[in-house]
């Protein structure tokens, strides 16, 4: 069974509380939280505090999804939020930076992960694959809810589950931009474990069927 992350990039963010509640009451596995520094993205979103506010919220996980530029610089403020998955990207800063920050991520306890932009090669995360406990594969630019599906990616996800499965393959894989209930059978063939979905969570008619539909 996959899991599903609701992103509350399409949430209100007015009503943070009550769509955090619902992502609960809809059976939702985890919470996607989606931070944009307007530098590494051209969007901005939320940050720090949100995420620390937001803790006391919900017992279910929080999958912070950090798109900044040199993340190293705050992922200990992160874990300290409140973070239960904190996911740098590979293109955001120099290799020793990027394990130095998986590196800290892990010795605060926390479960460190790294993804990769539409345009990054599977190859681009061989020098992190051990010290990961996920990879994100982005499947939309990203940036902005919304967007469509590039099918065109799932060859990477299977690529990086081949080579996971030679040196970590208790490494999980999460798929994030565009899944839907038309989208989401494609990434779970070709090996990812979770799911990210923002509009087509929030637009469902039917949440709870939607995230069924994700789940199984
Ligand atoms: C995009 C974000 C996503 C976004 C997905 O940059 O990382 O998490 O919320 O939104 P949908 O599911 O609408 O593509
Ligand atoms: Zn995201």
């Amino acid at each position: 069974m996959a899991k599903i992350a609701p992103s509350i990039l399409s949430a209100d963010f007015a009503n943070l509380e009550r769509d955090i509640h619902n992502i609960e009451e809809m059976g939702a596995d985890w919470v996607h939280v989606d931070v944009m520094d307007g530098i590494f993205v051209p969007n901005i979103s939320i940050g720090i505090p949100v995420v620390k506010a937001l803790r006391p919220v919900t017992d279910l996980p929080l999958d912070v999804h950090l798109m900044i530029d040199r993340p190293i610089r705050y992922v200990e403020e992160f874990v300290k939020a409140g973070a239960d998955w904190l996911t740098i990207h590979v293109e955001a800063d120099q290799p020793q930076n990027t394990l130095a920050a998986l590196d800290k991520i892990r010795e605060l306890g926390c479960k460190a992960a790294i993804s990769l932009k539409p345009r990054t090669p599977a190859e681009a995360a061989i020098p992190y694959l051990e010290k990961c406990d996920m990879i994100l594969v982005m499947t939309v630019e990203p940036g902005f809810g919304g967007q469509k599906f590039m099918a065109d990616m799932m060859p990477k996800i299977r690529k990086l589950r081949e080579m996971l499965d030679h040196v970590n393959s208790s490494c999980i894989i999460e798929v994030d931009g565009g899944v839907d209930a038309n989208t989401h059978a494609v990434c779970k063939e070709n090996g990812a474990e979770v799911l990210v979905a923002g509009s087509a969570y929030f637009k469902a008619a039917d949440r709870a069927a939607f995230v069924k539909t994700i789940q199984g």
